[in-house]
This record gives C-alpha cells, sequence and structure tokens, in this order.
C-alpha cells in the first residue's frame, strides 16, 4: 500500500483511531506528527482495549513500528505511564518499535500549570476550554526558541539550565498574576529526571528511520489528532489546538518530504461533535442534542467531558477537503443516526441576505445563519451492513 495520512475534518473526535486500527494491518510504520496527549484514541485489538494519548494506535498491532515525529509535543511522564499501562497488557513498547524524534519538544510541568491557570482566570465568553496538559505552552516555548526538546534528556546540564531560565519567567507570572505557588527548579528537574532513563533509549532521527523505511519498499501512515477545525491556522481561531493539524503538516512534523504523502483520507462523523468552548453554528443546546450525545456516546476520552452535539456541516466539510486535498473520505457513526424519522444537516450558510456555499470566517460566523435541509431517516439498524449495496436507500442517499 502507498503512504497513508490520516486527518479529523472537523472538531476532533471523529474516529481516526479506528481507521488507524483498520488500515494498521496493511501498512508498516504509523507516525504521529503533531498534538500531544490533548489526543485520545480508544483502540481494541484482540480483546485488548486501550485509551491511547500519545503513543501511536498502531502499537497494538504485533511488528508495526511507531514513531512519535518532531511536530508532537510529549509529556514525559504521561509517555511513561502509557508504557507502562502496554506492558501490562503484554505489548512490545521495546525500543526497536517505539520510536521518539531526538527533536520532539517536552511538555515540562511548568507547561501544564500554565495551562491550567490561564484558562481558570480567563472570563466565559474567554475561555478555550483546553485539555489542560500544557499543549499550548509547550509550543509557545517551542516556537519562542526556548523549549527542552527530547535530546536535551541525555544532557542533565542544559537540562537544568533551561529550566532554571524558563522558571524565571514563569514563576513571575504564577505569583504575581495568577496567584499560585511558584515551582522550584530542582523539584521540575527531579521530575523529568526520574523518567529520561526510560525515554533516552527510544530516541531516534525520525526522518532517517523513515527513508530506510522506504528504501526497504515499506509504507507508512501518518496518523493526525484532532480535527481541521481546530487547525492553529485554519481552524475557529482562537478557539483553536495549537498545531497545525492540516494533511500537509505531516511532513513537516515528521521530516519527510510532502511528495511522501500518497493518499489523504478525511474522517469524518456522520452529525458534528465538539468538546471544549468555540463557535459551532449547528449545536443542539436541546433534549435533541441530548439524545443523540447517549445515542453516539458522546464523551470525552481525554477529559471525559460530554461532547457538545450537532448536524453536519456541509460547508465544514467543503472547507476541510480543500485544506487537505483530500483523496478520500471515511465516514464514522452512520448507524447512531439510525433511531430519526428525518436528518438535518446544514447545506450553507446566509450571511447578509446572501446565501453561501463556504463557511463563514470566525469574525462573522456570529451573524451566519445555517441554512437547513431535511434528509429523510432510514429507521432501521444498519450496524450489521458490511457493504454499500447493503445499506437503505435513504442511508445511501444521506451518505
Ligand atoms: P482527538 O485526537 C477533540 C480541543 C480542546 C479545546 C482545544 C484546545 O481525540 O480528536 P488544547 O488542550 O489542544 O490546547 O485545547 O482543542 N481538543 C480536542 N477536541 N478531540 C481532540 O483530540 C482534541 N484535542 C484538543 O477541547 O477546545
Ligand atoms: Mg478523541
Amino acid at each position: 500500500m502507498s503512504n497513508v495520512v490520516i486527518v479529523g475534518v472537523q472538531w476532533g473526535d471523529e474516529g481516526k483511531g479506528k481507521f488507524v486500527d483498520l488500515l494498521a494491518q496493511e501498512i508498516d510504520y504509523v507516525v504521529r506528527f503533531q498534538g500531544g496527549n490533548n489526543a485520545g484514541h480508544t483502540v481494541i485489538v484482540d480483546g485488548k482495549k486501550a485509551a491511547l494519548h500519545l503513543v501511536p494506535s498502531g502499537i497494538l498491532h504485533e511488528g508495526k513500528i511507531c514513531l512519535i515525529g518532531n511536530g508532537v509535543v510529549l509529556d514525559p511522564v504521561v509517555f511513561v505511564e502509557e508504557l507502562d499501562t502496554l506492558i501490562g497488557q503484554g505489548v512490545d513498547v521495546s525500543p526497536n518499535r517505539l520510536k521518539i524524534s531526538s527533536k520532539t519538544h517536552l511538555i515540562m510541568p511548568y507547561h501544564k500549570v500554565l495551562d491550567k491557570a490561564r484558562e481558570n482566570k480567563l472570563e466565559k465568553g474567554q475561555k478555550i476550554g483546553t485539555t489542560g496538559r500544557g499543549i499550548g505552552p509547550c509550543y509557545e516555548d517551542k516556537v519562542g526558541r526556548v523549549g527542552v526538546r527530547a535530546s536535551d534528556l541525555a544532557d542533565p546540564d542544559l537540562l537544568k539550565a533551561k529550566i532554571a531560565a524558563a522558571l524565571k519567567e514563569k514563576n513571575v507570572l504564577f505569583t504575581a498574576l495568577y496567584g499560585i505557588d511558584a515551582l522550584a527548579v530542582d523539584a521540575v528537574f527531579d521530575e523529568v529526571m526520574a523518567v529520561a532513563p526510560r525515554i533516552i533509549p527510544h530516541l531516534t532521527d525520525v526522518s532517517s528511520e523513515l527513508e530506510q523505511a522506504w528504501n526497504e519498499g515499506k509504507s507508512v501512515l501518518f496518523e493526525g489528532a484532532q480535527g481541521i477545525h481546530l487547525d492553529i491556522d485554519h481552524g475557529t481561531y482562537p478557539f483553536v489546538t495549537s498545531s497545525n493539524t492540516v494533511s500537509g503538516n505531516a511532513a513537516a512534523g515528521s521530516g519527510v518530504g510532502p511528495n511522501k504523502l500518497d493518499r489523504i483520507i478525511g474522517i469524518l462523523k456522520a452529525y458534528t461533535t465538539r468538546v471544549g468552548e468555540g463557535p459551532f453554528p449547528t449545536e443542539l443546546n436541546d433534549a435533541t442534542g441530548e439524545l443523540l450525545r447517549t445515542s453516539g456516546g458522546e464523551f470525552g476520552v481525554t477529559t471525559g467531558r460530554p461532547r457538545r452535539c450537532g448536524w453536519q456541516d456541509i460547508p465544514v466539510l467543503r472547507e476541510s477537503a480543500r485544506l487537505n486535498g483530500l483523496t478520500d473520505v471515511a465516514l464514522t457513526k452512520l448507524d447512531v443516526l439510525s433511531y430519526m424519522d428525518e436528518i438535518p444537516i446544514c447545506a450553507r450558510y446566509e450571511l447578509n441576505g446572501q446565501e453561501t456555499d463556504a463557511f463563514p470566517f470566525p469574525a462573522v460566523l456570529p451573524d451566519a445563519k445555517p441554512v437547513m435541509t431535511a434528509m429523510p431517516g432510514w429507521k432501521c439498524d444498519i450496524s450489521g451492513v458490511r457493504k454499500w449495496e447493503d445499506l437503505p436507500e435513504a442511508a445511501r442517499n444521506y451518505v
């Protein structure tokens, strides 16, 4: 099989893990290229159920090599916890099949403190609703050229100097602005050094690993996290995550040329969900939304938060197709809608008295009105259907 990128085309939680899992049978390498443990994938292989946040979903398939690229932000403590869970389940997580780029930035204890302190301080309406995992502050330090990289774990003096420099600034924020305790350099250093010996053996040059893989005729799957409308540039800014979630970042975030990305598969749910704050024009804030949430089991894997639920938004999907260069799409959770007589979808938007096919820019989104149409439902259980022809006509029309 050729090389494949998997991305979510809504606001995350589209079921990406399931497709990585399905395709993992046919590929040799699985690479994560952005995000961190803000992601959450539940995968079940051979009766083993695992909630993965950082380790690529391919790890549960014997013989697959899993790589964490330079574009990821890695919490070393969480990584080691995930390793231990997997080891407890009898999964092979040895350094020859689970590798981390030396260039990957580390989420430090102070990033997590800052993420939560900031969110607490923001007024309602301004809160982002982050996962509190330190993702944003870690990417800030990376772009600000003061971040800690995985390779620094092997140089304790450099690591300590970086922590001291970071805390010089961050402790001022903690005490003077947020009214919380300062962190001690030694405590942070000790916490990170305690897990360093578990991480160092996994460090490698991911870009060269991939080149070698291709020289041997192997195929690679790039596993995206979050969704396109959470992209730092293209999403509903500022209610977004702090990385580029678009398919193009699969190249930059793992150190390969864009010509290596053969197929781009966009994963979407049959309806829409979102966790955290931010615009969501087709959201249902009523009993209909509650029914959709319980029918679809829409509760977060990472934070346990109930997901906001609403109807399918075609302009959102149209924009995603353009931003990613989608070659394929995969639809999940169609069976969840089987109870419905009619299924509303947002076909386009009305803005200033005019209809548009485009998803409106965030600044004018509050003034835009979704133009809804309703598709007939199919009212029968389709969860066992395995072939397109066996789907009821109404379900095929909806797709
Ligand atoms: P997967 O990979 C859904 C959301 C958060 C918040 C915003 C910013 O499981 O689809 P962050 O902690 O990243 O700074 O939070 O992004 N968010 C996700 N929503 N699925 C995810 O990942 C998400 N990762 C982050 O809820 O609104
Ligand atoms: Mg998730």
